[in-house]
C-alpha cells in the first residue's frame, strides 16, 4: 500500500512563513524520486495560496475539518463545496483538537466525513484514546466507537476514507507511542475496516499521529500497519517533514 505522509499545520503560519515552507518542500520534492504520497492540511484561510503554490506538484492538500451542514445559516463554518472549490483533496475530521475544544461528538464527526466524501473529499478521520482512557484499558473501546460511527455514516464508501491513529497522549508532547503500541492499535483498526470493507482491492490507509519526527519515523512506518502519518510539529519544518517523506518512500 502506498503510504501517505500529511502535514497538519493546525493554527500556524502567515503568507510569507507559508511561502517559504512550500516553496522549500517544492523544491525538496522537485527531484522525483518520493514513492509515497504526500499532502498539506492548511488553515483555510490559506487555501488559494497553497493551491496556487501546488497545483502543478506532486503535493496535494486539504482543510483541517469541514462543517456538517451542506450550506446555510452556519457563522463560521466552511463547506465541503467551499473546500472542493480550492480543489482540496483531504480534509481532516474528528482531529482529537476539535473533538476536545469544540465538542465534536462520534455522530458530528461521521456526518462531517459523509459530507466531505459527497463533495469527492477523501476525509482523514482522526481517532484517539486519552492517557486517562489509555490507562484504564479502554483505548481499543474508544478507537473502534470512534471508527464505527464514521463507517456506519459513510456506508459503502467506506474504502475511500483515510484513518488517522492519534493517541491524544502523544499529541504535541513529544510523547510518541512505541511502534509495537501503535502497531497493536493499527491492527485491531484495520480488522475493523476489513469487516465493514470486506476484502475489497482498495484498503483505506491508517495514518500514525502524534509526534512523529525526523528520528521516528522510519521505525514507526516499518510496521505492517502503519501505512503513512499526520504530521503536526514537523511539519512546519520542511528538513524535518522532507525527512519523514524520505523514510515512507524508503520503506
Ligand atoms: P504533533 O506531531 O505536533 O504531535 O501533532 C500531531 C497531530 O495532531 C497531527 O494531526
Amino acid at each position: 500500500m502506498k503510504k501517505l505522509i500529511a502535514g497538519n499545520w493546525k493554527m500556524n503560519g502567515s503568507l510569507a512563513i507559508n511561502r517559504d515552507l512550500l516553496a522549500a518542500l517544492v523544491s525538496g520534492m522537485a527531484g522525483g524520486d518520493s514513492v509515497c504520497d504526500v499532502a498539506v492540511c492548511v488553515p483555510s484561510a490559506y487555501l488559494q495560496q497553497v493551491q496556487d503554490a501546488l497545483v502543478r506538484t506532486p503535493i496535494k492538500w486539504g482543510a483541517q475539518d469541514v462543517s456538517a451542514h451542506d450550506q446555510g445559516a452556519f457563522t463560521g463554518e466552511i463547506s465541503a463545496n467551499m473546500l472542493r472549490d480550492f480543489a482540496c483533496r483531504y480534509t481532516l475530521v474528528g482531529h482529537s483538537e476539535r473533538r476536545q475544544y469544540h465538542g465534536e461528538s462520534d455522530s458530528v464527526v461521521a456526518a462531517k466525513a459523509q459530507r466531505a466524501l459527497a463533495a469527492g473529499i477523501t476525509p482523514i478521520v482522526c481517532v484517539g484514546e486519552t492517557l486517562a482512557e489509555r490507562e484504564s484499558g479502554q483505548t481499543m473501546m474508544v478507537v473502534k466507537r470512534q471508527l464505527a460511527a464514521a463507517i456506519h455514516a459513510v456506508g459503502h464508501c467506506a474504502t475511500e476514507i483515510v484513518v488517522a491513529y492519534e493517541p491524544v497522549w502523544a499529541i504535541g508532547t513529544g510523547l510518541t507511542a512505541s511502534p509495537e503500541q501503535a502497531q497493536e492499535v493499527h491492527a485491531v483498526l484495520r480488522t475493523q475496516l476489513l469487516a465493514a470493507c470486506g476484502r475489497s482491492a482498495s484498503l483505506p490507509r491508517i495514518l500514525y499521529g502524534g509526534s512523529m519526527n525526523a528520528s521516528n519515523a522510519a521505525l514507526l512506518l516499518s510496521q505492517p500497519d502503519i501505512d503513512g502519518g499526520l504530521i503536526g510539529g514537523a511539519s512546519l519544518k520542511a528538513a524535518d517533514f522532507l525527512a519523514i517523506v524520505a523514510a515512507a518512500s524508503a520503506v
